[in-house]
């Protein structure tokens, strides 16, 4: 058996200049969890050329999904950004990854915290009714530099609320707080910085972060994930230290450089 999936593109969303997402068929074969990435790619010049995405869509969609970042010198965005419906990819077999419901302790709160294309595995969790089940309040903070890479908001504003089967939970549970950093918009600022301030918690009228209580998922680049886990350490949050050892909050690397 090929260690990859052949699958074929049936949609391309560009956002902007630098983002677009596209979805792909999915073989029922592919299991995965909600918050897992597996290994995408193209066959170039006869090589797999594959990079880590995390899956956006949800577990239980015939479809798969992926946001991505398109690097103009990048050896596989610089192709990625030309799909079309229609074209081939490779899908390895094995997703995974450490943004699993499951590797968190049982709380009230769930944080998502990701900037950039660190949205990706957050756009699955909020799909997930497990994840409202598990939880009294999920908020998703979503921090980047421009409101045009604001990618979702319409979806999560005004499609995902009224989804047929748990808009509802959506509606009493759902908190979505997009922030910029540098244009005017209604919030502004990093993520560390709302939030170590106080004023995030307030202005969303949930109490501020407390290990006993709030759990969290984070999505960035490095510096992004070294900043908010430093942070939430101060705090008294721990890390879950691996995969399937329970913590107060969950690491991933968005994978930009492509
Ligand atoms: P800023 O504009 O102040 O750099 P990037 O595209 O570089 O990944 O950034 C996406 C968003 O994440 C931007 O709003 C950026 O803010 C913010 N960001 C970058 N580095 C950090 C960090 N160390 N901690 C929190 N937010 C960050």
């Amino acid at each position: 058996m090929s260690s990859f999936i052949h699958e074929e593109v049936t949609s391309v969303h560009h956002w902007n200049d630098s983002l677009f997402s596209f979805k792909t068929t999915r073989d029922p074969g592919l299991r995965f969890r909600t918050g897992q990435f597996v290994m995408i790619g193209l066959e170039v010049e006869g090589r797999p050329l594959m990079r880590a995405y995390s899956i956006a869509s949800a577990h239980y969609e015939d479809h798969l999904e992926f946001f991505s970042i398109k690097v103009p010198d990048g050896p596989l965005t610089s192709r990625l950004q030309h799909l079309n419906p229609g074209d081939k990819m490779l899908v390895s077999r094995k997703p995974t990854g450490t943004l699993v419901l499951d590797d968190l302790k049982p709380g009230k709160h769930l944080y998502l915290l990701g900037t950039g294309t660190g949205l990706a595995p957050f756009m699955s969790v909020i799909r997930d009714p497990e994840a409202y089940e598990q939880f009294d309040k999920i908020v998703l903070i979503h921090g980047v530099r421009t409101v045009s890479e604001l990618a979702y908001s319409d979806f999560i504003e005004n499609e995902l609320p009224n989804n047929e089967f748990f808009g509802e939970l959506v509606r009493e549970k759902l908190i979505y707080y997009p922030t910029v950093t540098r244009e005017p918009f209604r919030n502004q600022g990093r993520l560390t910085e709302l939030l170590e301030s106080g004023k995030l918690c307030a202005q969303i009228g949930l109490p501020q972060l407390n290990p006993e209580t709030d759990r969290a998922m984070l999505c960035g680049s490095p510096a992004m994930l070294a900043d908010t886990s430093a942070m939430l350490d101060r705090l008294g949050f721990q890390v879950s230290p691996h995969i399937g050892t329970p913590g107060d909050y969950v690491i991933e690397r968005a994978f930009v450089e492509k």
